[in-house]
């Protein structure tokens, strides 16, 4: 979807207290599961940096960070190819790997990911993703830890950007016609 030449009003889908209290029991919910383990969290930018931000400061054990950037979104619109724009700094290999995305739509920048660690060789590879649309994308069951569900809307806010924009806003909004 494109703003181009449109109006486009804002509705608030979800709020930030809703979200503070969310991002607070999936922390919870990592620390136990990675107890006596140091995972490394990895964010794929940029969507997942506000995210990232808020949940590792709810995780108890020690972790490390990187980040790595994807793209296939143009213009608002999946082009279905995943583009790497740069990978990460360390190595994985032997290593407890979190992947935490904002948000995972068609699918195809998950499967990617799934692909490009896995042949790191991660001693345990899992996801975390801030939301997921119910669009059909057969991935879901991938997703270990899950923040929302959200319809099928374009969303944007707390690191969702429509045309590199809106990511700074403390709510999750639908760019509505
Ligand atoms: C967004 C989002 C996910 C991906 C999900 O990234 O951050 O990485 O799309 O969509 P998919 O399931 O349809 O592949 P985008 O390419 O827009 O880059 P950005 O994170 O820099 O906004």
């Amino acid at each position: 979807m494109t703003a181009e030449g449109k109006m486009y009003t804002q509705e608030v889908l979800l709020d930030r207290e809703v979200i503070a209290k969310r991002v607070v029991e999936l922390g919870k919910e990592i620390s136990v599961d990675y107890r006596g383990k140091k995972p490394l969290l990895v964010g794929i930018l940029k969507g997942s940096f506000i995210f990232m931000a808020d949940l590792v400061r709810h995780i108890s054990v020690p972790l490390a960070c990187d980040f790595l950037r994807l793209s296939s979104y143009h213009h608002d619109r999946s082009t279905g190819v995943v583009r790497m724009d740069f990978d990460m700094t360390q190595p994985v290999t032997g290593k407890d790997v979190l992947l935490v995305e904002d948000i995972v739509d068609t699918g195809n920048t998950l499967r990617y990911l799934l692909q490009h660690m896995d042949a790191k060789k991660p001693a345990s590879l899992s996801v975390c993703s801030f939301l997921y649309k119910e669009v059909g994308s057969g991935v879901k069951e991938k997703i270990d830890y899950l923040g929302f569900t959200v319809p099928n809307r374009y969303v944007i806010g707390y690191g969702l950007d429509s045309e590199g924009l809106y990511r700074s806003l403390p709510h999750v909004g639908a760019l509505k016609e």
